[in-house]
């Protein structure tokens, strides 16, 4: 929003606006939907100006998505290659601000949010940096790299009321928010397991991500990437392939299983689990990764008011010669809900009151005249409608065709900004999506089972 179109929104406010003085476009949409009516909207010339921290796969693919919303601009960019900020500007063109140093675009007045799509190591010291500037955050998942850091997210949050939004599309799908209406009606009775897999068999899905001909010390600022993490000398594949070391990424746990923990938390409306036990392995991709290219947790939640207790057990397989394949399934007493990206199905099978008889079983033991006693005593006890076989059914919904789930996260994280709701996935629910992550490595590297307190995000 530039200072003059902030002018223009104050005076449309009316009387009210004079009380409002100026500020950021978060707090004025706050303070305006408080003092006026929660659904006021600014007009579509008072668009949002964003910036862009971070400008790799996703911060191009994020900038693409924010886009697509009207009334929104892209002006600034930062990032530590210098071949993405020359990309930025082959793309969006040459008037896009770019710099190496983050804090030059936080320090911009004509930045209303920022998107932060930098490796995970940086997502907290960078979101910290833009609440406190006043900026509204786009945070890409998963939260935070460290359980601490995302305790510091949520108390910054708290203090300064930026409108903070994690990045885990899936929370804002549409086809999630049917899923959850379905189990929530108990189309599949009491959910009992939840379980995942998430495998691949191919180099770049195992993040050996190509490394550009042009990537030397003059073109990148490595000693800003290495953060507060282990001094080492200037290392291409730990910037371009950083998710293969445990100082910068969150491994498998933290880029994959944070969706599924994401998805099953919207569904059931959980805090998280209580215990976590995480096993794997480093199989087939030996490139100098610290991190295993096998993971299976499992995850012990218990009952709540939303739910049920459940196990969950996750798998992610870089070395999965069978090809590669996803499934999240949650399975309860009476079906299961299988869920894609923007798609599910639901499988009944509904048992009948009766047990039934024959078969594997040890009727087939008894005399004739024993048999006929038990069939008559069975009729009785079962009258004909419960011994009806097990009932099965088959529906499946799907999203319409070419629909974005990230689309419409951005369209409610600049609903946020623009109207003062609440954000669909702030940090609380990033931290309890995340911290399940983390532990899950904390676990596999000490290979003890951990314990997890949800409601107060810590390990106990
Ligand atoms: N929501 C999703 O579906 C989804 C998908 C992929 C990645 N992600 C998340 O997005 C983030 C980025 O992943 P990616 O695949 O785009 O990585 P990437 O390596 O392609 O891009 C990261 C970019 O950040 C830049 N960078 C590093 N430190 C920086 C700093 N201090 N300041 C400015 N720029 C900095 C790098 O130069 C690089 O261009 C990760 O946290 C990842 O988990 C989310």
């Amino acid at each position: 929003m530039t200072d003059n179109s902030r002018r223009k929104f104050l005076r449309n406010l009316g009387g009210t606006a004079a009380l409002l003085g100026a500020g950021p476009l978060s707090t004025l949409a706050k303070e305006h939907v408080q003092l006026l009516k929660p659904d006021i909207r600014i007009s579509a010339n008072d668009s949002i100006r964003i910036g862009c921290i971070g400008m790799g796969i996703m911060g191009f693919g994020d900038v693409d998505t924010a886009l697509k919303v009207p009334g929104v601009e892209f002006v600034a960019a930062a990032d530590l290659y210098q071949g993405h900020l020359d990309k930025v500007k082959e793309k969006y063109g040459k008037n896009i601000f770019t710099t190496r140093d983050y804090r030059e675009l936080l320090n911009r007045k004509d930045i209303d949010a920022v998107i932060v799509a930098t490796p995970d190591h940086w997502h907290d010291t960078i979101s910290i940096a833009a609440m406190e500037k006043g900026k509204a955050v786009y945070c890409e998942k998963p939260m935070v790299q460290q359980i601490e850091e995302g305790h510091k997210v949520i108390a910054t949050q708290q203090r300064t009321k930026a409108v903070f939004q994690v990045g885990s599309q899936r929370v804002s799908s549409i086809a999630l928010a049917e899923a959850k209406r379905r189990y929530e009606a108990g189309e599949i009775g009491q959910l009992n397991v939840v379980e995942a897999r998430m495998d691949r068999h191919d180099a770049l899905g195992a993040w050996q991500y190509s490394i550009p001909p042009d990537a030397t010390p003059a073109n990148i600022d490595f000693d800003t990437f290495l953060k507060d993490t282990a001094k080492v000398p200037f290392d291409p594949t730990r910037f371009f392939r950083w998710r293969n070391y445990k100082a910068y990424g969150t491994g498998i746990p933290g880029d994959l299983f944070v969706h599924l923990i994401s998805g099953l938390h919207f569904i059931t409306g959980s805090l998280g689990p209580e215990r976590i036990y995480a096993s794997g392995n480093l199989v087939q991709w030996k490139d100098g990764r610290d991190v295993p290219d096998v993971v299976v947790a499992i995850f012990d939640y218990p009952e709540t008011k939303t739910h049920p207790a459940f196990q969950m057990t996750l798998r992610v397989n870089f070395a999965d010669g069978s090809g590669g394949g996803e499934y999240t399934r949650f399975i309860g007493t009476e079906g299961v809900l299988e869920l894609g990206w923007d798609d599910f199905k639901i499988k009944k099978h509904k048992l009948a009151a009766a047990p039934g008889y024959g078969g594997w079983d040890t009727w087939n033991t008894f005399t004739k005249a024993t048999q006929d006693t038990f069939v008559q005593q069975y009729n009785a006890k079962y009258p004909a409608d419960q011994r009806k076989p097990a009932q099965r059914s088959e529906d499946a919904y799907a999203a319409p065709r070419g629909y974005d789930s990230r689309q419409d996260h951005f369209i409610n994280f600049f609903e946020s900004m623009r109207t003062g709701k609440p954000v669909v996935e702030d940090a609380t629910f990033g931290l309890r999506a995340a911290g399940p992550a983390l532990v899950t490595n904390e676990s596999y590297f000490s290979k003890k089972v951990l314990h997890w307190d949800a409601q107060k995000m810590k390990i106990v």
